[in-house]
């Protein structure tokens, strides 16, 4: 059975709402707004998200294998909402590692997973995503980097409801698989969709600069990077192509 979706025009972030009401809530419930007046990104930046535009939602999860598991859920947090874009007939969507989704090497989708409790016990996670749907071309200017929308994947979009439906069940669907067996059975997948597959990459880890051939991940959500000095893995860092 589907959890409760808490549905919201105006909202600051999908991710805050549930993240206040952790003890309230059962695995699965989420969140779904039109517009977020503070909306969280990744590395503290702030996550534009116009009126109508994105679909923005959030979902709980009660994590038993606690906070230590949650590097590799993020990513397979990734494949799933790929697999679900899939299914409704929106080929080529791609994975960043760790877990941008990106279309013709611009951003679809980001994903940011929250969490809270203590080492060793087990956690509350708030996985929130924000896709791009059609995006009004004066609001796309306060984004940062490149970025794409839905609508240039299948000019005819699904229905929004229909998205978030299948959003939230293969999301659903994953997390279950992941309790039981992990990333392991999301890194075939994962490595199917990488966007920087074979390509040299660098990694920036603070003032470090790491160069290399992309080889995916492993079964820890690491990625794998082949140096000079054979293949290395790091579970940190941003990674972006090499050019020249
Ligand atoms: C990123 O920086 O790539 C992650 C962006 C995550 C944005 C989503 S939108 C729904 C949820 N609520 C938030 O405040 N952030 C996430």
């Amino acid at each position: 059975p589907m959890a409760p979706v808490h549905c919201f025009s105006v909202i600051d972030s999908t991710n805050q709402y549930l993240f206040e009401r952790v003890n309230q809530l059962s695995s699965g419930e989420s969140c779904l707004a039109e517009c977020q007046t503070a909306g969280r990104g990744r590395r503290g930046k702030p996550w534009v998200s116009p009126f109508g535009c994105q679909l923005i939602l959030s979902m709980y999860w009660r994590l038993e294998q606690g906070m230590a598991a949650a590097m590799g859920l993020s990513l397979a947090v990734g494949v799933a909402v790929v697999e679900a874009l899939e299914s409704l007939g929106y080929p080529g969507v791609e994975l960043k590692w760790p877990n941008d989704l990106y279309y013709q090497g611009r951003k679809l989708a980001g994903i940011l997973v929250e969490m809270s409790g203590s080492a060793g016990a087990s956690c509350h996670l708030v996985i929130g995503i924000g896709l791009n749907l059609a995006m009004p071309s004066q609001q796309g200017e306060k984004i940062d980097q490149a970025w794409s929308e839905l609508r240039h994947v299948q000019p005819e979009l699904v229905d929004r409801n229909q998205l978030a439906a299948c959003v939230l069940l293969h999301l659903q669907a994953a997390m279950q698989t992941f309790e039981q067996s992990g990333l392991a059975s999301f890194v075939e997948s994962w490595n199917r969709l990488d966007y920087f597959a074979g390509q040299p990459v660098k990694l920036l880890m603070g003032e470090q600069v790491i160069r290399g051939i992309a080889r995916g991940i492993d079964d820890r959500g690491a990625l794998r990077l082949e140096t000079d000095e054979g293949i290395k893995v790091y579970l940190g860092g941003e990674i972006s192509l090499r050019r020249g």
